[in-house]
């Protein structure tokens, strides 16, 4: 592949022509927040944390492969403005109670809140009621959690290639369902990933909660692993 360079907030960086933004910016020790993109799926684009701009226009920037002369807006004020607030809508759209939540700690939405320096929403609560279903064989889903970014419905197939989440209803009554026939055919390290590539606590392992103690969870220490500057923090 080709090297190419381009600048993101000015500084001159380097990839491979092609390459994901994401993970170019990665490379150069720039960190972009990402929540419905993950590595290996096509990017799905659904939660637009990511926002930059390229060229001036915003983008999110998961879909964005990298090309010769780029000119990549990250860190302004604006846009981690932006960001954050759409990490608050995402907070007052459904029923987010860290504290209590099983995947606290290891849960990348919360991180991120942490990481953007969320103290309060802008935005009035929802206070949805949604469907807890605890139905399936070894997972359950917390539907008042779910932020729809479609990580689960992508990721997660039976051996046979079966689907096991499906997006059911429309507008904001939209939901991740599980197909029952087919969740029962997951072992017990495919309902694991699912817990663990689902951003929130939305998808919990029957029996499998509060597995780790403080200090061992994955965000625990998150923030020496990111370079996002701490905004606001009035
Ligand atoms: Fe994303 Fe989790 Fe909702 Fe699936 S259940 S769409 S992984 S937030
Ligand atoms: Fe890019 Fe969700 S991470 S749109």
């Amino acid at each position: 592949m080709k090297p190419v360079k381009f600048k993101i907030d000015g500084r001159v960086c380097t990839a491979e022509k092609g390459q994901n933004l994401i993970e170019a910016a990665k490379a150069n020790g720039i960190f972009i927040p990402t929540l419905c993109y993950f590595k290996h799926l096509n990017p799905l684009g659904s939660c637009r944390i990511c926002t930059v701009k390229n060229n001036g226009r915003p983008i999110a920037g998961c879909t964005l492969n990298v090309d010769e002369g780029m000119d990549i807006e990250v860190n302004s004020a604006e846009l981690l403005d932006l960001r954050k607030a759409i990490l608050e809508m995402m907070f007052v759209e459904g029923n987010h109670f860290c504290p209590s939540c099983e995947k606290s700690g290891d849960c990348e939405m919360q991180n991120l809140g942490y990481e953007t320096g969320i103290r309060y929403a802008r935005f009035p609560h929802l206070f949805v009621d949604r469907v807890v279903d605890a139905r399936p064989e070894r997972i359950v889903v917390n539907q008042n959690r779910c932020i729809k970014c479609k990580r689960c419905i992508e990721e997660i197939k039976t051996n046979d290639g079966h689907k096991v989440f499906h997006l059911t209803q429309r507008g904001n009554r939209t939901m991740v369902s599980v197909d029952y026939e087919q969740e029962a055919k997951l072992s017990e390290q495919q309902a694991e990933h699912a817990m663990h590539i689902c951003p929130t606590g939305s998808i919990l392992v029957k029996g499998k909660t509060f597995g780790k103690p403080f200090g061992d969870r994955q965000f625990d220490y998150a923030k020496a692993n990111t370079n996002i500057p701490l905004t606001d923090l009035k």
